[in-house]
């Protein structure tokens, strides 16, 4: 049987932060009620395309990989801020990285693009269709949100992180998920003016006005996280105490609370970084899991169950097998142009 072996692993922040601070001189807002409510201090703002923090997030995973661009045979870029829809983003990155061997297909579920584009890299890694895949999440929410509604404008910040995979003899990489959707409710989160709907409506593309029922989506995804996790486990006959590290999505630390609860998984297991980047959409969960190896949390063969939600309502939960090895074999030398603009700076300006 083949595996499909995380071997790599990459993440791009952009420099520029937008405290909770940034954010009450222009909304009606506190730290206090942001911290208590979500547990989200700052959040980062991109001075770039998503394709570049893409970019820069891939060549950190195949740097880590030891692999060089010519090896990748797919990419899979999750995302919901493409650039442009035709030609997709996986496309750029590839044209970026050199990756000329490389498939390129976009994949759009919000904010678990990045754990269904796992999905669909690994399937095609031990169907045998290739051999080795970039998988990526990463997103600029900044340029889609409505500045000036504090229900969702403190929520979300920009990122990439990526994954390289490989086939294996070994049993390891995603072993069993459990995927699904809450289409009725897909009207409970919508971002109206982005896309080709509002195009005849006089409207500027991107120029948006965010349908957000903050508490059903909360509710929703306790139980499709919920949900998600149980058939994950059950499809390997596995209880919770086989799991050594949790790395859920990181929308609001209540939401992680109460599926922490819900599942009996113990606190110390679960991996935070809310405080830092907030709900980064399609590149919440794979820059966590990039930290959590990063930061020593992931250990030589451990289990790890990645819950998401997001947008659609779309749900997932992943059970992957770490392999043998935790250390990148080598540092990328590319980095983002740099900038001075501070977060505020560039909000201002989208607003
Ligand atoms: N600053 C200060 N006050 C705010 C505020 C803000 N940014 N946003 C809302 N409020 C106010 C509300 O107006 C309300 O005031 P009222 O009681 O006078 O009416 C009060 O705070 C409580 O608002 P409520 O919406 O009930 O808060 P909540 O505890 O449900 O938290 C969310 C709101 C959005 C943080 C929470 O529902 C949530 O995280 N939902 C999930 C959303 C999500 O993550 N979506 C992404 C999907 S991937």
């Amino acid at each position: 049987m083949t595996y499909a072996a995380i071997t790599g692993w990459g993440k791009c922040l952009p420099p520029a932060i937008l405290s909770n601070d940034d954010l009450a001189t222009f909304l009606d807002t506190n730290d206090e009620w942001i911290t208590s409510r979500t547990g989200m201090k700052e959040r980062r703002i991109s001075h770039v395309d998503v394709s570049e923090l893409a970019y820069v997030a891939a060549a950190n995973a195949l740097a880590a990989a030891g692999k060089r661009a010519e090896d990748v045979e797919l990419i899979v870029f999750g995302s919901t801020t493409f650039d442009e829809m035709c030609p997709n983003a996986a496309s750029n990155v590839q044209r970026l990285l050199g990756a000329c061997n490389a498939a390129c297909m976009d994949v759009n579920t919000a904010c678990t693009s990045g754990m269904y584009s796992l999905t669909v890299a690994t399937a095609m890694i031990k169907s045998g269709v290739v051999n080795s895949a970039l998988v990526i999440g990463a997103e600029v929410v900044s340029r889609i949100m409505e500045w000036s509604n504090r229900n969702v404008s403190i929520l979300f910040g920009d990122g990439a992180a990526a994954l390289y995979l490989e086939t294996s003899e070994i049993r390891q990489g995603v072993l069993a998920e459990s995927l699904g959707c809450y289409g009725e409710s897909r009207d409970i989160l919508s971002v109206q003016g982005w896309g080709l709907k509002y195009a005849d409506k006089k409207r500027i593309l991107g120029e948006t006005s965010w349908a957000f029922s903050g508490q059903e989506i909360f509710k929703k995804a306790v139980k499709g996280m919920t949900q998600a996790c149980e058939r994950a486990l059950a499809k390997l006959g596995l209880q919770t105490e086989a799991i050594d590290l949790i790395v859920p999505h990181q929308a609001n630390l209540r939401i992680i609370d109460s599926l922490t609860k819900n599942m009996k998984l113990p606190k110390e297991k679960v991996f935070i970084n809310i405080e830092r980047y907030g709900n980064m959409s399609a590149a919440t969960t794979l820059v966590a899991l990039v930290e959590a190896v990063q930061e020593g949390y992931v250990t030589a063969n451990c289990n790890i169950l990645v819950p998401a939600f997001g947008g659609g309502l779309t749900w997932s939960a992943h059970l992957i097998k770490w392999g043998a090895r935790t250390h990148a074999i080598a540092q990328s030398e590319v980095s983002l142009p740099e900038t001075t603009q501070t977060g505020l700076e560039l909000v201002q300006a989208l607003r």
